[in-house]
């Protein structure tokens, strides 16, 4: 049993039940569309959104059908955000395969997403809860304006930490932040505690795109996309971020950062960089930072898993533990 499935053990019934139902939302009568929507649904990615809107829930209440059409909506947004990702990106692979962008071109890339956003719109429509379609619509926007804050960043020499918060809260953890928010919402508990699901979704968010980010850096990690990737797109992430403020200026990387900024960097000049960095202690800090947002996490979902049954509680820690030491 993978980790993944541990996780979801306690939940496991109401998976299937909304595994079932995000096949039957996303389907079309014309065979272009209807023929990538097969292929997205053949190749499910950790559907690790659906899991935590769901796990929230159980721990919160329980699941119901609110719960189970919102966590299809979450995972279509997240959905539609990767096929618009990998245009933006120029990216071929995705989920150890040709992305939908080196399959159908970047024409049919944008209306594909724009179709999948608008579907997961409905999915949550069908709600009924205007509360839960505002969550999920200010979420579209705020995934939005993180992916304009990165892009606006990729030509400019910002190495501050803020900005790299600011970026990966606004283009990761606050689709976390939304599953837990409309995962605790569906249950009906009070605004306290979604206070705490939201929070705890701000973490792993967190913890999940800096685990993302150092994968980076390791060539050896087989993670259905290239690695090194960032690096080529001018992205420069924490472990990056780390030896930059922490290094003099006019040393190596400096201006190995400028390149990356630039577009001129080599792939020599690209594995000279990572072994500095990695050589530097730039992924031991990243590391560190990763220790201290899962021990912030691990309070909450204390909280969170007050009334629990155990296998729930032991579940969302699980959830903590594998965002933070995941290796795929
Ligand atoms: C990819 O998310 C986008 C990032 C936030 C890095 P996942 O790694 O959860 O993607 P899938 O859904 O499992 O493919
Ligand atoms: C993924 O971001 C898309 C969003 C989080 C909206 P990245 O570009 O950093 O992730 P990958 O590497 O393509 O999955
Ligand atoms: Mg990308
Ligand atoms: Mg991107």
């Amino acid at each position: 049993m993978t980790v993944i499935e541990q996780i979801r053990k306690p939940i496991s019934r109401e998976f299937e039940a909304y595994a079932q139902v995000f096949d039957t939302t996303l389907c079309h009568e014309e065979d272009l569309q209807n023929s990538v929507f097969q292929t997205i649904k053949s190749r499910v990615g950790k559907r690790l959104r659906p899991t935590v809107t769901l796990l929230i829930a159980k721990a919160l209440g329980g699941v119901n059908d609110k719960t189970l059409q919102s966590a299809v909506a979450l995972e279509l947004l997240h959905t539609a955000s990767l096929v618009h990702d990998d245009v933006v990106d120029d990216s071929n692979e995705r989920r150890g395969a040709a992305s939908v962008k080196a399959e159908n071109g970047n024409k049919l890339a944008v209306l594909l997403g724009d179709y999948i956003l608008s579907t997961a719109l409905l999915s949550i429509a069908q709600t009924g809860d205007t509360q839960l379609v505002k969550i999920l619509s200010k979420l579209g926007r705020t995934l939005a304006d993180g992916e304009i804050l990165q892009l606006k960043n990729d030509t400019n020499l910002d190495v501050s930490y803020e900005t790299y918060y600011e970026i990966i809260e606004g283009k990761t953890a606050s689709l976390f932040e939304s599953c837990c928010e409309i995962g605790a919402r569906t249950t009906g508990v009070d605004d306290n505690l979604v206070e705490k699901a939201i929070r705890f979704g701000h973490y792993i968010g967190l913890i999940f795109q800096i685990r993302d980010d150092i994968f980076d850096y390791l060539p050896s990690k087989n993670l259905g996309k290239p690695a090194a990737k960032d690096m080529r797109e001018g992205k420069l992430t924490l472990p990056a971020l780390y030896v930059l403020n922490t290094v003099g200026q006019g040393r190596l990387p400096h201006s190995l950062a400028k390149k990356v900024k630039n577009g001129t960097i080599s792939d020599d000049e690209i594995t000279e960089f990572i072994n500095f960095i990695v050589a530097n202690g730039g992924i031991d800090f990243a590391e560190q930072q990763i220790t201290a947002l899962a021990k912030q996490a691990h309070e909450l979902a204390d909280k969170i898993a007050e009334n629990a049954d155990e296998d729930v509680a032991r579940s969302l820690h699980l959830l903590v533990d594998y965002f933070s030491e995941r290796d795929y």
